[in-house]
Order: C-alpha cells, then sequence, then structure tokens
C-alpha cells in the first residue's frame, strides 16, 4: 500500500511548534487578521521578493482570484448585458475554481487550448483567443510547473490586459528565476491543505506585484472598507483566519526543503522508469528548461490507441486494485462542464485538454514519501506493462 499523500508525515514532526504559535491567539481570542495575519504576510512577501502590503493573505485560493478580478473595472456589477461582457482568457484544464471566479466576476470566459507538453496554456493559443472585449489573461501554473510567462507578458503588454498567474499549485515554483505569482500583475497562490504549502484548513493568498492594484486589493478583502463603516466600493469577507496564518508561518520556514524533496522524488521516478522499456505506453512529466517545477503533482500520461481513456483507466485500476494512490486530475475539461454549457463551446474545440483528460494519471510524490514506496508505485507499473492490460 502506498498512499497518494500523507500529510501526518509532513505536519506532526512541526506540531509542537505549531500549537506553541497558536496557544496565544486561543487564549487572547484572536481569530482574525491581526499579528499573526501580518506576520505571515511580511514573511510570505520577503519569500516572494514584494513588500508587506503586497501579499494579501485571504480566505482560500479561489478567493484571492476572485477579489483579483473584483480589483479590475467593468467587471461584476458593471456589466449589464453578455455581448457587453469583458473577458478572461484562460486554460480549460485546469480545476474549476479558475474559470468559477471568472464566471462569478461578471465576465466572460475565453478558453485557449494547452501545450500538451507542459499541461499550461499555448500562448498562441492564448493570442487567438484575444478579442476587443478581453480585459484579463489568466495562465495556470498547473501541477507546480511554470506557464510561458515570457510570451504570455508579451501578449498582455500588447494587448492591455492585466495578467492574472493562477499559481494555486505553484508557490515557490520559479519562471526563470522569478517566483510565479509575482511576474504578473497579480498572482493568485491556495494553501488548501494538500498544496505544497498546506494550512490546517482553507486560505490563500494574492500576491499584488502591480502597485497600482494594492489598495483597492487590501479594501476589496474587507468589504470595499477604507475607515471604518465607509465602503468605497462592494467586496466581499476575503479574511483570513490567524490561526491559519500562525500554522503557516510555522510551515513557510521548511517550504524550499520539501520542494528539494519532492524534486528528488521525481528524479527518483525518472531514474527508476528509465530501466523500464515504456515503449511510449508511459510519458514522464516534461520539464521545461525555465521553469522550476515544484511538483505539487508528478503526472505521467497513459495514452491509448483510440485517443481515448482505456489505457489510464485500466492503469488506474491496476493501481486501485493494489492500493497505490493515484488521481485523474482532472477527468473533464471546464469547456465540458455542465454549467458552461451557455458558452456554446463543444467536444472537439480543445483537443489538447481533451486529451490530456483521457491520459492523465497522478502519481504519489509528496515530500516524505519513501524511496521503498516509489519503488512499488514503479515496480506495481512495471507489472502492468508485463501483463499485456
Ligand atoms: C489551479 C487551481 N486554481 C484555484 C484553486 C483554488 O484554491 P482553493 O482550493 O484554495 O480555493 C485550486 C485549488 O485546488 C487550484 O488547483
Amino acid at each position: 500500500m502506498v498512499p497518494l499523500l500523507d500529510l501526518t508525515r509532513e505536519n506532526n514532526p512541526l506540531l509542537d511548534e505549531i500549537k506553541a504559535a497558536i496557544e496565544p491567539l486561543l487564549s487572547g481570542s484572536q481569530f482574525i487578521l491581526g499579528k499573526a495575519v501580518d506576520d505571515f504576510e511580511a514573511a510570505a512577501a520577503a519569500y516572494f521578493g514584494v513588500k508587506p502590503e503586497q501579499a494579501i493573505a485571504v480566505s482560500s485560493g479561489t478567493d484571492a482570484q476572485l477579489l483579483a478580478l473584483m480589483v479590475l473595472e467593468d467587471t461584476m456589477l458593471s456589466t449589464t448585458s453578455a455581448d457587453k461582457r469583458t473577458e478572461c482568457v484562460t486554460s480549460p484544464f485546469t480545476f474549476f475554481a479558475t474559470a468559477g471566479v471568472i464566471h462569478r466576476a461578471g465576465m466572460r470566459i475565453r478558453f485557449a487550448d494547452i501545450d500538451p507538453r507542459t499541461f499550461n496554456i499555448d500562448p498562441l493559443k492564448a493570442r487567438e483567443a484575444v478579442t476587443n472585449n478581453t480585459k484579463a489573461l489568466m495562465p495556470v501554473h498547473l501541477y507546480g510547473q511554470s506557464a510561458d510567462m515570457d510570451s504570455l507578458t508579451t501578449l498582455a503588454q500588447e494587448k492591455n490586459l492585466v495578467l492574472i498567474e493562477d499559481a494555486a499549485q505553484a508557490m515557490g515554483a520559479k519562471y526563470k528565476n522569478k517566483p510565479v505569482a509575482a511576474i504578473g500583475d497579480m498572482g493568485e497562490v491556495s494553501f488548501f491543505p494538500t498544496k505544497n504549502l498546506g494550512a490546517f484548513g482553507d486560505a490563500g493568498m494574492l500576491i499584488v506585484r502591480n502597485e497600482k492594484f494594492v489598495e483597492k486589493a487590501r479594501r476589496v478583502r474587507v468589504h470595499g472598507m477604507k475607515n471604518r463603516y465607509e465602503h468605497l466600493e462592494v467586496g466581499g469577507n476575503f479574511r483570513i483566519d490567524a490561526i491559519q496564518a500562525a500554522v503557516l508561518s510555522v510551515k513557510l520556514k521548511h517550504l524550499n526543503t520539501w520542494h528539494e524533496m519532492r524534486r528528488a522524488n521525481a528524479a527518483l521516478y525518472r531514474k527508476l522508469f528509465a530501466s523500464l522499456d515504456l515503449a511510449g505506453r508511459i510519458i514522464l512529466p516534461y520539464e521545461e528548461a525555465n521553469a522550476y517545477h515544484i511538483y505539487n503533482q508528478f503526472i505521467i500520461r497513459v495514452p491509448s490507441a483510440n485517443g481515448g481513456a482505456d489505457q489510464r483507466d485500466a492503469l488506474k485500476k491496476f493501481l486501485d486494485d493494489r492500493q497505490i494512490g493515484n488521481m485523474i486530475y482532472y477527468p473533464t475539461p471546464l469547456h465540458l462542464q455542465p454549467c458552461f454549457a451557455y458558452l456554446g463551446y463543444k467536444n472537439g474545440d480543445f483537443p489538447e485538454s481533451e486529451k490530456a483528460c483521457n491520459e492523465v494519471l497522478a502519481l504519489p510524490i509528496h515530500s516524505h514519501i519513501t524511496h521503498d514506496e516509489i519503488t512499488q508505485v514503479v515496480e506495481a507499473i512495471a507489472q502492468f506493462l508485463k501483463s499485456g492490460k
């Protein structure tokens, strides 16, 4: 048995320190914002190389993304009819939240297909998707690897788009040595417990690199409030709990070590797989030369001759039967989700995303997985390949 993820191995050695950090908050009944949040924002800002006020800790990654869009002009309540909506271009091969927040912000979602090697938005396809109504571009750094930020930054500058990075899965990942989330105008990270930096509940952060958005973003976190009970705009309640900030401050000190552990695990997978004859039946993750991949997920592709999901699903069942953790992120592209039928997309519109949904499979890669466990995963896959299934 190999679990896909075992959070206790990472969290439990830190529990004494975490409890000590939380205790004064409990005894002082300080639960929302306050010093623990200020301290965490300062530490995270240093991590991203921005000023403390540019690191805004919030209630979840989703809320950080929604907050980013609410900071823009011409979104939310200012839109009246569908054809007048401003648009945000993003990938259909991502977690639901990415597109969900665009819809909720009152913008029209325009999808653009992915680069099949990195699973991230293809800058040429993104360019084709831009229209006169496009206001924002939201690339996702999927699985912990940066999108092609040079091309996307050029596109955003040329077309006057606000560049908002979805770095939910990628805090600490880099593009040409720059930390993602702090490259575009704004960038969001998630501290959902399974992320490389995980809270003890929901939490997230918006990095506002473009200083012109900072004040408004801080206000919109708390109902657009400037002075007490004076509201300049309609915001939300996106505040982070002080307890989560205290947990994250303790864990942040270990984040870069955990990234390196995950990268060493990825290297071990590559080494062990190198001794098998994969014959194109398993494709290992591609590492972009300009990107420092933090392996929130280690994603293999399992292609089927007919372009469908049979081979991937057969391997999934084979691993499930042997209690080897695995997961499909994500089985359905967002343009085919029932709630987005109103956009009018159909099967075949984004072939690379659709193919990826049929082929991807995540293997266990968490920081504390053992050499023996990784060997078991690879041996099980070797058996599958031999079994002729
Ligand atoms: C790509 C992506 N975007 C956004 C989110 C939303 O983050 P959260 O779960 O913290 O709201 C996630 C979380 O899994 C994600 O993977």
